[in-house]
């Protein structure tokens, strides 16, 4: 049976990607290249969507509280900071897609999105390694039960949002684009 902690990494590999993309074209916006508006949009929706609507709320609903109610005190205190991550990632997109225009940005614009972008990017990635290095070993034995339990919860979350799976293409075709 998958484990809960599975289907968190896998969802983890395809947001580091998609970071991979993010900075890649802040590094091309900055560059003085066109806005490309579309591709930007595309990656802006698969985190608005995907890591904040879908994987972040599995977290904060499912996982965390379980973590801090059987992972000791370091875990308690790993949530809790967690959480705060929740917060500041959800600020720090939406002061990026303000910047997103269907044309070309001014010059101060073009720094200003492409520092948010980094700044976005670089919290989901210590985000990231704090769950995995403090929250998900402690978290990868949870019992058969409750592993059924938190996959439906899961899957619930998920319902009405496109799956990993359904993105992957989208973001393997940026990948080519911005190498
Ligand atoms: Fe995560």
């Amino acid at each position: 049976m998958e484990r809960p902690v599975d289907v968190l990494l896998e969802e983890h590999r395809l947001t580091r990607r998609s970071i991979g993309v993010l900075h890649r074209l802040a590094d091309r916006v900055e560059a003085g290249d066109p806005f490309p508006a579309a591709d930007v949009a595309v990656v802006l929706n698969f985190f608005r969507e995907f890591v904040e609507l879908v994987h972040h709320q599995k977290e904060s609903a499912v996982f965390y509280p379980f973590a801090a109610m059987t992972g000791g005190d370091d875990a308690a205190e790993s949530v809790g900071e967690l959480i705060a991550d929740h917060d500041e990632s959800k600020t720090l997109l939406h002061s990026l897609t303000v910047f997103w225009e269907p044309t070309d940005l001014l010059a101060d614009e073009r720094k200003a999105f492409a520092e948010v972008a980094r700044a976005y990017g670089g919290r989901l990635l210590r985000h990231m390694e704090t769950e995995e290095e403090f929250l998900f070993p402690s978290a990868a034995s949870i019992p058969g039960d409750d592993r059924i339990k938190f996959l439906e919860e899961f899957e619930e979350i998920a319902s009405g949002h496109r799956t990993a799976g359904d993105w992957e293409p989208e973001i393997a075709r940026l990948e080519r684009m911005y190498r």
